[in-house]
Parts: structure tokens; C-alpha cells; sequence
């Protein structure tokens, strides 16, 4: 079975929560290539049949409470679930550095207890790619129960 992970990512915490999926996917038996998602434009009509797990990152993850609960699906979850099947779509907390933020961003940041740090989580990132890995593998077959 060949898997591709396919991200877009300005400031890399979304490359390099890719990189991690797929190196355990490798490790639990499915091909798994990493890229960029040109790779998926230039084939989307063939993808669309396929089965499908979407991630997003971003800060509300990392702030957690109120922030997390009203975080916005992205769009193009709801886009491409219309379309496809999609089997899960998980968020997982970024990385926040000072020099990414505005004066106001880093105001907010700091007006509402945030931290800057790297919150990507490699168990958790390591978690969700099992659970993808484990529809690849072929189940054993259910015993009979014929005497
Ligand atoms: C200016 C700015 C605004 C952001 N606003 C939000 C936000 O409203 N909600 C959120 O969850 N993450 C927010 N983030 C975090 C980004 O969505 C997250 O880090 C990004 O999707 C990961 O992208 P990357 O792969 O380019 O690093 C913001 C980041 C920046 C720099």
C-alpha cells in the first residue's frame, strides 16, 4: 500500500509534524512518501477515491480551553470531506516563536498566559500515525468456530 503525506507549510511546523507520520508509517509496513501538496493538485481526481486522513496545526491547540473548543474547522477539511472519504481529522499544537508574531500577536499572545515553544508532541504524532497504520495492515482472519 503506498500512502503519500502531503502538507503545506509557511513556517514548518506542519513539514515537520509530515516528516514524523511518515517515518512511522515506513516503520508499521505502508510506503509512505512525503511532500508538498502540489503533489496532490497534480492528482487529485485519482485521490478522491481514496481513503483519506486530514491534520491541521495550529496555536488554539496550545492555548487549550475556550481557544481550542471554538477553533474554526478549516475550510478545507469541510471541502474535501464533502468530496472524499475521510477517515479522521486531528489538530495538533505548533510550534509559537516570537519572530512569527506581529507586535499584536505577541501582545495577545502574552495577554491571554500564552508561552512561546515548540508543542508538537511526537507521541501524539506518533499515536494518530498508528491509528492509520493499523487499516493497512491486513486483519487476521476471525476463527470459524467449524468442528
Ligand atoms: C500571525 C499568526 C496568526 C495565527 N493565528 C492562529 C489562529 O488564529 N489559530 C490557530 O490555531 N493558530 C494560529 N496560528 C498558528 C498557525 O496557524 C500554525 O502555526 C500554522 O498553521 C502552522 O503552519 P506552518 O506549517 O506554516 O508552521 C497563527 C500563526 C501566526 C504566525
Amino acid at each position: 500500500m503506498n500512502v503519500l503525506i502531503a502538507y503545506a507549510s509557511a513556517r514548518g511546523s506542519t513539514q515537520a509534524i509530515a516528516h514524523p507520520i511518515g517515518e512511522r508509517l515506513r516503520g508499521r509496513g505502508p510506503h509512505a512518501r512525503v511532500g508538498p501538496m502540489d503533489d496532490v493538485d497534480e492528482h487529485c481526481l485519482e485521490l478522491a477515491d481514496r481513503p483519506i486522513w486530514l491534520f491541521d496545526v495550529g496555536s488554539a491547540r496550545v492555548l487549550g480551553g475556550g481557544f481550542e473548543r471554538r477553533a474554526p474547522t478549516p475550510e478545507s477539511v469541510a471541502r474535501i470531506s464533502a468530496v472524499a472519504k475521510v477517515h479522521d481529522h486531528h489538530r495538533f499544537a505548533d510550534a509559537i516563536a516570537r519572530d512569527d508574531l506581529s507586535f499584536r500577536g505577541r501582545l495577545f499572545l502574552r495577554l491571554v498566559g500564552g508561552r512561546y515553544g515548540d508543542f508538537r508532541n511526537r507521541d501524539e504524532i506518533e499515536a494518530w500515525a498508528d491509528t492509520i497504520a493499523a487499516e493497512f495492515v491486513p486483519r487476521a482472519p476471525t476463527s470459524g468456530g467449524t468442528t
